[in-house]
């Protein structure tokens, strides 16, 4: 085994030609359900000092604003499946209050599509609105399409601007559904049924609004024993009206298996190649011309709050605004996260949404008390992607040494994405897996016209298990070094022993010839 002072090496290949596809910004979207403390004492706490007039909380605001999400998901998950959309509108005093039965809470609905469209709007955020096709069907989602987008003169659309709203909200981007083959989900559905569903609620939505796109439910985890069929059967149903499939995926580590752990955004790549597969075998199946795109609604890692969250529930059954979800997020998982962004950027060409899930205290980057905000250890690796992350997506060629671990092999310690921006500048995402020793990357930058290596943004050298709180929010906190010398298109980094790095270079600058 090499210490760390013993670096290895690893070479990484970057081509402006090599390119895979433009990033749509929209990889970079998150999640906000009607669950836990997401809403209520997250982005909503009326009453509170760091709240604004409408009770949105400031301070998470600029926080959201900070990572420029483009798209936000709502509301829900699991909740929309047993969820009334038009019980969270119109006067507050005659909202009717719920069970939610997908999180055994109470919900009030105090907040519902009003609000949400009125906060992202403030946060810069498209909305990405999820109807239930649980125990609801095709007349409320175009229903629901039409009260949000249709520009006045009808029953819903006149209801909207009632209830305030004189300008549509112009939804672009709806979730037919949530996990509708999970056991779990409120109304569960065989694949057969959900595709009928899909399809004629799709169908109705976009003959409401023909410029709308629509997300189909694949199956809920790639190890669901419907996954796979369920694919195939729902979009052998709908594959005509619907433009994504999405995919949702969470990781553990809860053998304490880090080796394996930081390897599973190769389960996240597997996964997306055969969803791809999936897709491209149905639209063959049918001589379709249109290629199915991916929608990876749901990512993250989610585990440390499950025994916890058991505890909540059996002690406060139907309880309002619980703590459900709260994972604490080490430096660990933000090495997964980390890699878990490579693992998207390098499928820009086929996933073109993706929601961190979620945003606010329920498995979130970002947590609140009554008392202010923070970051979570997840929330450096989404920020640096979200910022630097747009443009078009470069293959990187990585030759680094390989590890073999519980449930893969050949697993290179040095994971890596690169992201060329529409001003030239380049930017390379890498993970050093290793836990032994730090890597020396050579990187060979071809055909590039001469660059100089501005930053090296790098979150390392701390335990795994270290966390950030409301009392120590920096503990975990990216640092900045001085970028290196070019020469000849080449040049030599250190990425430390476990560590998340943001290599951000910027064209030279041409000389303007000299006056005479
Ligand atoms: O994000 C938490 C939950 O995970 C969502 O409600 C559900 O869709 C998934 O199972």
């Amino acid at each position: 085994m090499k210490d760390q002072h013993q670096p290895s090496k690893a070479n990484l290949v970057l081509d402006k030609e090599f390119t895979i596809a433009r990033v749509d910004d929209r990889l970079f979207g998150s999640f906000v359900e009607q669950l836990g403390r997401s809403v209520y004492g997250g982005i909503y706490d009326p009453g509170n000092p760091r709240s604004d007039q409408h009770g949105f909380r400031l301070d998470v605001m600029q926080m959201v604003k900070n990572l420029r999400i483009p798209v936000i998901r709502y509301p829900g998950g699991n909740f929309v499946s047993g969820f009334n959309w038009e019980d969270a509108i119109g006067p507050r005093e005659t909202r009717p209050t719920r069970l939610d039965l997908a999180w055994a809470t109470t919900e009030t609905n105090e907040f519902g599509l009003h609000e949400f469209c009125q906060w992202a709007n403030l946060v810069g955020s498209q909305v990405m609105y999820a109807v239930n096709l649980g125990t609801r069907g095709p007349e409320e989602a175009r229903n629901v399409v039409e009260y949000a987008n249709h520009p006045g003169g009808t029953w819903w659309s006149d209801l909207r601007k009632t209830n305030g709203a004189t300008d549509p909200f112009g939804i672009k981007l709806w979730c037919l559904g949530n996990e509708m083959d999970g056991p779990w989900q409120i109304g569960q559905k065989t694949a057969y049924e959900y595709g009928r569903a899909a399809n004629e609620s799709a169908k109705v939505m976009k003959w409401v609004d023909p410029s709308i796109e629509v997300v189909a439910c694949g199956s809920s985890a790639y190890d669901m024993p419907t996954f796979g069929a369920w694919e195939l059967e729902m979009l052998e149903q709908c594959y005509d009206n619907v433009d994504y499939v999405s995919l949702h995926r969470y990781y553990q580590n809860k053998t304490h298996d880090t080796p394996n752990f930081l390897a599973k955004s190769l389960d996240m790549e597997a996964f997306i190649q055969t969803v791809v597969a999936l897709c491209d075998a149905i639209g063959g199946k049918k001589h379709s011309r249109k290629k199915l795109n991916l929608s990876f609604d749901e990512w993250n890692v989610w585990f440390h709050s499950n025994e916890r969250d058991q505890e909540i529930q059996a002690s406060n059954r139907w309880g309002k605004s619980l703590p459900l979800l709260e994972d604490v997020y080490t430096f660990e998982d933000a090495l997964l996260v980390g890699s878990m962004l490579i693992t998207l950027l390098k499928h820009a060409d086929r996933v073109k949404i993706a929601c961190l899930a979620q945003l606010v205290n329920v498995i979130a980057p970002i947590m609140t008390s009554p008392s202010g905000c923070w970051a979570q250890t997840i929330y450096w690796p989404f920020l640096h992607a979200s910022l630097y992350g747009r443009g078009t997506s470069l293959r990187a060629v990585v030759n680094a040494p390989l590890y073999d671990c519980t449930d893969f092999s050949g697993v290179p310690e040095l994971d890596a994405a690169a992201v060329l921006g529409d001003d030239g500048s380049l930017t390379v995402f890498a993970v050093n897996r290793s836990q032994n020793h730090d890597l020396q990357v050579s990187v060979d930058l071809r055909a590039f016209e001469p660059m100089k290596f501005d930053q090296h943004i790098l979150l390392c050298n701390h335990d795994i298990n270290e966390v950030n709180s409301e009392t120590a929010p920096d503990r975990v906190k990216p640092i900045v070094r001085a970028g290196c010398q070019i020469d000849n298109g080449k040049f030599t980094v250190t990425t430390p022993a476990l560590s998340w790095n943001v290599f951000r270079l910027s064209p030279m600058p041409v000389k303007s010839p000299e006056k005479r």
